[in-house]
């Protein structure tokens, strides 16, 4: 029988609540007149906190959510901690697990990699790991797998709603689940039993009929269906599959489906429960999930007759292998067309790289199709002719391959093995290879999902192109782009011409998985968490720090709030906290303050990051400013244009300002989970009601609230302006908080009110 270590050691369920969702979902049928819902709204509306109060229209109610887990990789988990940690909660509201892979680097082979990974991070891997012994949460060691891998392996389960703080959490689709990649802050509102939001998604169908041929893949199909809706064709919507082709896909090549999702800006993807799911399921110990999803099958699927609100056909049988990029993932090339491709554009034929794996393309049919053509070559006499990295996603597949002679054929070609991590996927590749500073181009070929310029390997002069795993192994035989496996020859031994046969590969082991090294530490003790751990944070760190609550609203109007910067144009999360070498101080709030706001353009003086510090005059980079008033406890504001905050769901963005002393920002308008993160840290967000006043307001300006003291839904408030010239205004203003967003605003922060409940 299958051991699943989840099962095993963690005695909270990884099935979902069936009985639950069906009466909320029979209770949303009766307001929505018994209409047919697609499974994408079945599975959202059975989770809503509130179904008897919710109306859900598509792509306009905002719903209000109850996840049943969530899971955070390294990256992202560092703040989503430190602000459950002030929530005073002793546990989390619901099942989460933290997961530690991309932290990870590739760059001498799997094990030195991780042992120096451990070195170098080990204050970030101590953190998190104290922080889930004290909360119950469960903690995958450095080595254990990418997070998308694990989740898939161990608490992906038909109908359940997951939040995951990495954009490829839709990695679960493949076994049914409505899996959403989100920021540490929602996680944090799960974590901590706040309702999370989401505007009821529209939904696209696909439609799949027919079977994939032999040199086809799984990944081909979103390669192909990447291309047709471009990077932001999903955006707002659920994609869901459907149709007769359905069936015939494994559930890792489903799961390689709705994982690349996240690239056509989809909201999430995912499958109907079927057959492939109930192998899966057994294979990796969970027969009781599968054994429930069997008897509440009818929910795991769409009604009959429900509507979508755009459907695509695909045809498998005419899917052929497709080759993505460079730079973008919807640059979508057939195989056969990619050679003319080459050569119109005038790339060198020459392929430096080839990397399979990551948490897009690492299952065990992957992996093993990937050895059926290594096999061919070798049998041939014939070599890699690029450099060729394997990315095996988790400790089970890693021992399983090794058990069954894939990785022994790898390795016997030359084949680098890495980490059970995201590795070359997220940018640690340290490569040796290429000489940066020569700044020539070279190309790679990968069968990851993401290849944004300097992605891999910080070389912005690297072309990454995304193929399925057994085109590129194929193509690292040639060492050229040129070459198509399916159609043209290599000289074998002999120097006789050698065609590669389709690749061949079983969905899943026939011996079973190997559970290899444990690298799981259960909730501790399960369930309950251990309040005696002490969470470690080094005072003297720079890249933790222990975030301290914020102070509550006073009760007063605010007053004498000086105007730091009036924005001007486009400013995002990115201009707001941006990312690159920030990024290593996630964790530590004052040093990544630093950083605040700097890419925002100064509408006064035409300037990015330059502002007047009108407490002596001189100009001087935003958060400098913002340091000073600090210090001077004088509060501060922004005046903002148009979709203000708009981009990722970074809580940075909010938390940084408010640490440095802003209570309030207007705006024209705002980005929507932006003004949510604000409201969340205790920021009141507010716009203009007359947007052309935006002209009438200036950086330097000295601002005075009428209406805070009796903020109420819907109840305007004005800002008394007071100008250099002393001359005065009144800014008639609007807000969008509702009644438990007040109280998190006059509680100072939504966790404030949490820990306020907690401790009552
Ligand atoms: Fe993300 Fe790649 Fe890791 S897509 S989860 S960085 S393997």
């Amino acid at each position: 029988t299958a051991v699943n270590p989840v099962a095993e050691k963690d005695c909270r369920s990884i099935t979902p609540p069936y009985a639950k969702l069906n009466e909320n979902l029979a209770t949303v049928r009766r307001i929505l007149d018994n209409r047919p819902l697609t499974l994408a709204e079945k599975i959202v509306y059975s989770h809503l906190t509130n179904p008897e109060e919710t109306v859900p229209v598509r792509g306009e109610t905002y719903l209000k959510l109850s996840p049943d887990r969530v899971a955070m990789q390294d990256a992202s988990a560092q703040m989503a901690l430190l602000q459950f940690m002030i929530s005073g909660m002793s546990t989390t509201a619901v099942p989460s697990s933290i997961h530690c892979d991309h932290l990870i680097e590739a760059y001498s082979g799997a094990d030195k990699d991780v042992a120096s990974s451990i070195v170098t991070n080990k204050e970030i891997f101590d953190f998190l790991e104290s922080a889930a012994k004290k909360y119950g949460i469960a903690f995958w060691k450095p080595g254990s797998g990418i997070i998308h891998q694990i989740v898939l392996e161990n608490y992906a389960a038909p109908g359940g709603l997951m939040l995951g703080t990495d954009s490829h959490t839709p990695n679960a689709g493949g076994l049914g689940m409505v899996a959403i990649g989100v920021g540490g802050a929602d996680a944090v509102d799960a974590m901590a039993a706040i309702p999370w939001e989401l505007k009821a998604p529209n939904v696209i169908g696909v439609k799949l009929t027919g079977t994939l041929g032999p040199w086809a893949s799984p990944k081909d199909v979103i390669l192909k269906l990447a291309g047709q809706l471009t990077v932001r064709g999903g955006t707002g919507h659920i994609i869901e599959y459907f149709g007769e082709g359905v069936d015939t896909l494994s559930c890792t090549g489903m799961a390689t489906i709705t994982n690349m999702g996240a690239e056509v800006g989809a909201t999430t993807s995912l499958f109907p429960y079927n057959k492939s799911m109930r192998s899966y399921l057994g294979a990796t110990g969970r027969s009781e999930v599968a054994k429930a999803a069997d008897a509440n099958a009818k929910f795991l699927r769409a009604d009959e007759g429900s509507a979508y609100d755009k459907v695509i056909e695909i045809n498998l049988s005419e899917v052929e292998p497709h080759i993505n990029g460079p730079f973008t993932p919807d640059l979508s090339t057939p195989l056969s067309k990619f050679k003319d491709m080459v050569k119109e554009n005038n790339w060198k034929d020459e392929l430096s790289a080839g990397l399979i794996g990551s948490c897009t393309n690492s299952s065990y049919q992957d992996m093993s199709r990937a050895a059926s053509i290594v096999k061919q070559a070798g049998d041939a006499g014939i070599k890699l002719e690029s450099k060729f990295l394997v990315t095996p996603g988790s400790e089970q597949i890693r021992a399983t391959i090794e058990r069954d002679g894939q990785t022994a054929i790898f390795e016997s070609a030359g084949a680098q093995v890495l980490a059970n991590a995201c590795g070359p996927c997220i940018g640690q590749w340290k490569r040796t290879d290429i000489d940066k500073s020569k700044k020539e181009d070279n190309a790679i070929l990968t069968s990851f999902n993401r290849n944004f310029r300097s992605r891999n390997d910080g070389n912005p002069k690297t072309m990454n192109f995304l193929a399925a795993p057994e085109i590129v192994t194929a193509m690292a035989f040639s060492g050229k782009l040129s070459f198509n496996p399916m159609v043209d020859t290599l000289k074998d031994k002999d120097g006789k011409p050698f065609k590669f046969q389709p690749p061949s590969g079983n969905d899943l082991p026939g011996e079973g998985f190997e559970t290899g090294r444990d690298t799981y530490e259960p909730p501790s003790p399960t369930p309950t968490p251990d309040s005696s751990v002490n969470v470690v944070v080094e005072p003297t760190s720079n890249r933790l720090q222990v975030l301290e609550p914020f102070e509550p609203w006073n009760g007063e109007e605010f007053k004498n709030v000086r105007v730091l910067v009036k924005v001007q144009g486009k400013c995002t999360t990115d201009h707001i906290s941006a990312a690159g070498p920030w990024l290593k101080y996630k964790g530590h709030l004052e040093n990544i303050a630093e950083n605040t706001l700097i890419g925002a353009m100064n509408a006064d003086n035409g300037q990015v990051n330059v502002v007047r510090d009108i407490t002596n005059g001189q100009d001087d980079s935003i958060p400098a400013v913002a340091k000073s008033y600090k210090s001077q406890n004088m509060p501060w504001m922004v005046i903002a244009d148009h979709n203000y905050g708009e981009g990722s769901a970074r809580e940075h963005a909010a938390l940084q300002v408010r640490y440095l002393g802003c209570p309030l920002i207007i705006s024209r308008s705002f980005a929507r989970i932006h003004e949510t993160n604000l409201k969340k840290q205790g920021v009141l967000p507010l716009t203009f009601a007359n947007e052309n006043d935006w002209e009438k307001i200036n950086g330097g300006d000295v601002v005075e609230t009428v209406g805070v003291k009796d903020l109420a839904p819907g109840k305007p408030v004005q800002l008394l302006v007071t100008k250099e010239d002393g001359s005065q205004l009144t800014i008639d203003a609007k807000h969008t908080m509702s009644v438990d967003q007040i109280e998190w605003f006059q509680k100072g922060s939504a966790l404030n009110l949490i820990k306020e409940k907690a401790e009552s």
